[in-house]
């Protein structure tokens, strides 16, 4: 076997009800909080959780709301600054990729308040203050990675954040995820499906990141046969509650071991690729990676990758890589249409293979050709 280092410091906690249960962490990190999350309609099950936990040990907190998609380094610059009159001794990221990533670059920005937003993509010694990760999605598996991805308005692009930042502990509760919209449900699964495939077939995988991996298939092949139910009954895809709690503890599963996949390896082509589609058409993440996975299995012409796919994708319940090509699209809710012109498809494969980076850790030779041939056989072949 090859060497490898595996490095996730995050402790973990997973189970119904664990945010009260393992109430004594948050008095553990200190005195004052500050909670980066999001609003929604009606009930937000984990922030109530949270703020219930906080009270009762009289623990005086902030909560910051306006943290928007893919949010900018200027958004966690004031978000930082809004909160540096408080003091917060620790941060709590509560929701999907967005607010926990925001937390971790928030968190930096306290812990170092000379700094500016722009330091936080050169310095990467910079520590943060302690973070409390808590997911409300499955997909993004944030709350045990450390990547913080902020878009860039002076560059026109999404990029990590230098330091590497680990929450100090991720609590998972699938309850959480009972009235995740059907939509948002279906991009976080195949996101986190993406981040095990791509780690599974990526140069930096390891004996133990796959193994976790195979884990990760094994759990969404058990939830394949319930996911296709659901987008077949149209009573079950408008309902409040799509899916059981059995099942959404598995979709949390995935995501957390997509998390701790991602982190020791990166991702692959398909992430890489994907932030044109999100950048340019504006299509959520986990659906733009989900438009190229299966072209992109497609490309592989060594044996051992050909076959390291086919036992991926038979491990995720699926006969052969078309079976699985046609349930991934009809995950796919898009809504209008975003198909790019060959023209901008052209520009998109341009500008990604000249990032030379992007390729490190594909298995095979690959350029120009092979991202325009992926994204023209996604893009505009297929959904013909
Ligand atoms: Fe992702």
């Amino acid at each position: 076997m090859d060497q490898f280092r595996y490095y996730m410091p995050t402790e973990v906690f997973f189970g119904k009800g664990i945010v009260k249960e393992k109430k004594e962490l948050f008095r553990q990190l200190g005195q004052r909080a500050y909670i980066i999350t999001y609003t929604i309609p009606g009930h937000h099950y984990a922030l109530e959780d949270v703020t219930a936990v906080l009270e009762e040990f009289g623990i005086p907190y902030v909560v910051e709301t306006g943290i928007e998609e893919n949010p900018s380094t200027e958004t966690v610059e004031q978000a930082a600054a809004k909160a540096r009159d408080f003091a917060p001794d620790f941060i709590i990221g509560i929701g999907g990729g967005s607010p926990i990533d925001a937390a971790k670059a928030i968190g930096v920005l306290l812990a170092n308040p000379d700094r500016k937003g722009g330091d936080l993509f050169t310095d990467g010694s910079l520590q943060s203050l302690p973070i409390i990760g808590i997911p409300t999605t499955a997909g993004t598996g944030a709350e045990v990675t450390h990547f913080s991805v902020l878009t860039r308005g002076d560059k026109d692009t999404k990029q990590a954040i230098a330091p590497r930042i680990f929450p100090r502990y991720a609590l998972l509760d699938a309850a959480y995820l009972m009235e995740m919209p059907l939509r948002l449900s279906c991009a976080t699964s195949i996101d986190a499906l993406c981040h095990c495939l791509e780690s599974y077939i990526s140069t930096a995988g390891s004996e133990l990141s796959r193994a976790i991996c195979e884990i990760g298939f094994n759990y969404f092949s058990q939830c394949v046969g319930e996911m296709r139910a659901v987008l077949g009954d149209p009573q079950r895809t408008t309902s409040k509650t799509p899916y059981p709690f059995e099942i959404r503890e598995k979709h949390m599963l995935v995501s957390l071991i997509g998390g701790f996949a991602n982190t020791q390896t990166g991702t692959c082509l398909p992430h890489g690729m994907s932030y044109a589609l999100t950048h340019n058409k504006h299509i959520p993440h986990g659906l733009a990676c989900g438009l190229l996975i299966a072209e992109y299995l497609k490309i592989f012409k060594q044996p051992e990758n050909v076959a390291r796919v086919d036992r991926a994708i038979k491990l995720c319940g699926f006969r052969d890589l078309e079976d699985f090509s046609e349930f991934i699209d009809s995950m796919l809710l898009l809504k209008g249409d975003f198909t790019p012109t060959p023209e901008e498809i052209e520009a998109y494969a341009e500008e990604f293979a000249q990032q030379r980076h992007r390729f490190a850790r594909h298995p095979e030779p690959a350029g120009k050709a092979e991202v325009l041939r992926i994204y023209t056989n996604s893009l505009l072949n297929k959904r013909r």
